[in-house]
């Protein structure tokens, strides 16, 4: 089944608070549409002020209720029924108003009532001033409703339309709709734990200075994110990148290759998959400068050494998990993926065409042509994210494949 199979039928009720971000919300319909999620709309009397419900409707496909007490709405799909008919409820933007009256199990307006009725997990997406987000009764509505099982997705900090600075901006679009599909991601990977190397390695020359590359940790990070949703346990060794921990991933920093080196084959044993996504660097200075080189008048030369190969050190390692490299390359990419899946005994290998700056290192998306011995499958342009899932799901095929074709 893939990605978006998985999602069809899949309903999303959601719920508009009254708050500046609300126009953020014809985004969010759209993206989930493009997902493939079927989503109708509620929203509070004040996110009419923000954005029209005839907006909201022309993009959901759906009349938008705001009124509890509308009989025309009552009659086309009441406020209990949609409870009912939700498979997730999110609640975006979540102002401090909505917030707080959720927590209290108020049932006096749409949302907050929607919300008592339903079976279906919340999802709250706060959205307000970063004071009001920071004051200690918002926290403890939050945290009240987090123990309640109700999730929440940010809020994410920055400028915000009041003019400050500071927690309280409502996630983007693209990645409420990145977590939703990630929500929903089928438990492929239940009891399998997943070993993945991301970001560049950087080797020091002096101390102040490194060779490095312009691997930006997002594809690694992806991964490891997908794997968490669809059940995995992860240990993602990470070079040096700027991204946040994914929640529920043991996270192991390191800054050179060796480093890398030693932290895979350290956790090597307790895994049965390892994707190698990092852009290790191949060579490193043959003997780094105890203190900052000068610069002098004249060029200067590196006497660079190689650097072993993690991922030829893994396939080669016994027991082995099922191993999975990359292969980022600017011309030949089919030609060279091949060559590295032979001659570094790989299960299977990603090959990346990274001669497109849209696409590939530092890029919000990417494109794989995913190969093994006897086949390989394309994996079109798209976001990380969802390249990342796609790219499991394969992994998850291969391995079943290969297991039933042992017995
Ligand atoms: O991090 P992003 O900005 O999101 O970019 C993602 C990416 C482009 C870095 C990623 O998709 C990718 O292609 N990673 C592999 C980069 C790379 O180093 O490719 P390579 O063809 O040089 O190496 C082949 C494989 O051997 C890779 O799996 C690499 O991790 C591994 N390797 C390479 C050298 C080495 N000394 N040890 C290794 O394990």
């Amino acid at each position: 089944m893939n990605q978006s199979q998985n999602q069809v039928n899949k309903k999303i009720l959601l719920a508009i608070g009254g708050g500046i971000a609300a126009y953020k919300s014809a985004d969010l319909i759209r993206r989930l549409k493009e997902r493939h999620f079927d989503v109708r709309v509620v929203m509070s009397q004040s996110a009419k002020e923000f954005i029209t419900p005839l907006t909201l409707q022309a993009l959901s496909g759906y009349p938008v209720a705001s009124d509890l007490l509308d009989t025309a709405a009552e009659a086309a799909m009441g406020h209990i029924e949609l409870a009912r008919w939700a498979d997730l409820v999110i609640v975006a933007p979540a102002t401090a108003n909505v917030i707080a009256r959720i927590n209290a199990g108020m049932a006096d307006e749409l949302i907050t009532t929607t919300c008592l009725a339903t079976e279906a997990p919340i999802i709250i997406c706060p959205a307000m001033n970063q004071q009001m987000y920071r004051n200690q009764a918002t926290q403890d509505n939050l945290a009240n409703l987090a123990k309640r099982g109700v999730t929440v997705w940010g809020p994410a900090s920055g400028s915000q339309a009041c003019g400050e600075v500071g927690p309280g901006r409502m996630q983007e679009p693209q990645e409420i709709a990145q977590q939703v599909e990630l929500f929903f991601a089928p438990k492929l990977l239940q009891g399998q734990s997943i070993l993945l190397t991301a970001g560049p390695t950087q080797e020091a020359i002096d101390p102040v200075r490194y060779i490095s590359n312009h691997s930006s940790g997002k594809m690694g990070f992806a991964i490891a994110t997908a794997a968490i949703a669809m059940g995995a346990n992860v240990t993602l060794v990470a070079g040096p990148v700027n991204l946040p921990t994914p929640a529920g991933i043991n996270r192991i920093d390191v800054q050179s290759t060796q480093e890398m080196l030693n932290a895979v084959m350290l956790n090597v044993d307790s895994h049965q998959i390892f994707i190698g996504c990092a852009a290790v660097a191949d060579y490193r200075v043959d003997k780094i400068a105890e203190d900052k080189i000068k610069k002098s008048t004249h060029d200067m030369q590196l006497a660079l050494i190689r650097n072993p190969d993690i991922l030829a050190t893994v396939a080669n390692h016994h027991p082995r998990p099922f191993t999975v490299g990359f292969a980022a390359e600017t011309q030949d990419v089919e030609h060279y993926a091949k060559d590295k899946l032979i001659r570094k005994k790989l299960d299977m290998i990603a090959a990346n065409d990274v001669s497109n700056p849209e696409l590939g290192f530092n890029a919000d998306q990417n494109a794989l042509k995913v190969i093994w011995t006897d086949g390989q499958q394309d994996l079109p342009a798209t976001d990380k994210q969802r390249l990342a899932s796609q790219l499991l799901t394969l992994i998850v095929d291969r391995i079943t494949f290969s297991q039933d074709h042992q017995q």
